[in-house]
């Protein structure tokens, strides 16, 4: 369920007219609805509230700080990857406690400024990250909770990219070696290394891969416990698929119908790291057709936005739809013509969608949908290309939470 409905064909984003915010704020332009992004955490939240997990909100997925702040409001927490990522959620008032903090490159100063804040735990990918943790927790006179980041063995059956649970990704730990370093825990004693974290991919639509993956863990965890083991939280990370075509993802309900009968009896704090589900359909961007391109093969609707301002279907093919904010009464176009929408960059690869059946001319403005999860967090200003806006709705409200990036960002960091 989301809040981007059509009403006499018109597009609008909760009360607030798509075609409106396009002429308020400009193009490109995200759009994000608060009511869905709330809806998502809470359905989330309710079905698992028998076990009352640590819901710590993916902040790759959309790091904007009113939509982090939106959510801690509500109780989550973050999941983190970067220093970046950690100032965000610093500023953003988010509480040390309910920060995980994964990533197979943490630096030294990311580690350091990690334990100053005092976060919750350290998702630890390999021996040598660990070794690292240790030393400079032990430098630092602070002991640190650690989870060990396990890679399963198990394939997500998603895209290749962002498969993370198989055992040729350069992510988590086998199971085998991670035995071995929770039963030498005294070589760290700075660490408590009391937490398993597994994240096996996203995009994910069903519940099997998870079932199979905790199987595999809750395994382990019996393993370990019964050699005097103590193991007290299991992250089960995020990777909740969602609809941008027709798909048919499991609901929340669903998936914790899956996994609670696994998890309610290990007595372990359980903590989930879901970014696209709560962000993914909460918002979209708009775009304005600056020309239509016709050729004997298709046509091309050329946009005022780019690869740069929305990468997922330049680098995993992924589909998004697309469709105009204001639908024509009179169809214009036969059903055979298909159109390419494509954007302005300089790249064959760069484009939103292909092979659409759009009525569209120039000057209309487009949505292109589920791009409130991976969109302007993987934005970027290739072509010198300011980044988009982004806004944020309200009811009949609409509040600008990030403003467009000018000319004069693009050089501002520039020496000459
Ligand atoms: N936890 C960890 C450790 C992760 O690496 C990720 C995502 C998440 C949680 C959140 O996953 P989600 O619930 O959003 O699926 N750029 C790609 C997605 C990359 C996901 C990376 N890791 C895309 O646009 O599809």
């Amino acid at each position: 369920m989301h809040h981007f409905e059509y009403k006499n064909n018109c597009l609008y984003c909760e009360q607030v007219k798509a075609e409106d915010l396009a002429g308020e704020f400009g193009t490109p332009l995200y759009v994000y609805s608060k009511r869905t992004l709330l809806d998502h955490f809470l359905k989330i939240k309710q079905a698992f509230a028998f076990l009352k997990p640590l819901i710590c909100y993916s902040v790759k997925a959309n790091s904007n700080l009113s939509l982090l702040k939106l959510l801690l409001d509500k109780g989550s927490g973050l999941d983190i990857v970067s220093g970046g990522e950690l100032f965000r959620a610093k500023k953003a008032d988010c509480p040390g406690e309910k920060i995980v903090y994964a990533s197979v490159g943490k630096t030294v100063q990311e580690i350091k400024d990690a334990i100053n804040y005092g976060i919750l735990m350290f998702n630890v990918e390999s021996e040598p990250e660990l070794e690292k943790i240790n030393a400079i927790a032990a430098d630092m006179g602070k002991a640190v909770k650690v989870a060990l980041r396990v890679n399963p063995d198990v394939d997500a059956k998603t895209h290749a990219y962002i498969t993370t649970g198989r055992k040729e990704t350069k992510f988590g730990i086998s199971p085998a070696e991670a035995e071995k370093i929770f039963l030498k825990e005294e070589f760290y004693p700075a660490c408590s290394i009391s937490g398993i974290h597994i994240h096996i991919g996203s995009q994910i639509i069903q519940a099997a891969p998870f079932v199979r993956a905790i199987k595999r863990i809750t395994a382990m965890i019996e393993r370990l416990r019964s050699r005097g083991v103590e193991i007290d939280s299991l992250n089960i990370g995020g990777g909740l698929g969602i609809v941008y075509d027709k798909e048919k993802p499991q609901t929340a309900a669903e998936f914790a119908a899956r996994v609670l009968p696994l998890l309610k009896d290990l007595k372990l704090k359980i903590i989930l790291e879901p970014g696209r589900f709560i962000a993914g359909n909460s918002g979209i961007l708009l775009t304005r057709v600056i020309y239509v391109k016709e050729t004997p093969l298709k046509d091309f609707i050329i946009v005022d936005s780019g690869m740069n301002d929305l990468m997922r279907p330049s680098l995993y093919q992924a589909f998004h739809l697309i469709e105009p904010v204001t639908k024509h009464k009179v169809k214009k176009i036969k059903k055979s013509k298909f159109s390419d929408i494509v954007g302005p960059i300089c790249e064959s690869g760069d484009f939103l969608g292909r092979d659409r059946c759009l009525d569209v001319s120039q000057g209309d403005c487009l949505a292109v949908f589920g791009a409130g999860a991976y969109g302007f967090s993987m934005s970027s200003q290739y072509n010198s290309r300011p980044r988009a806006a982004e806004v944020l709705v309200e009811g009949k409200k609409a509040r600008l939470i990030r403003k467009r990036e000018t000319y004069k960002d693009l050089i501002s960091k520039e020496l000459f």
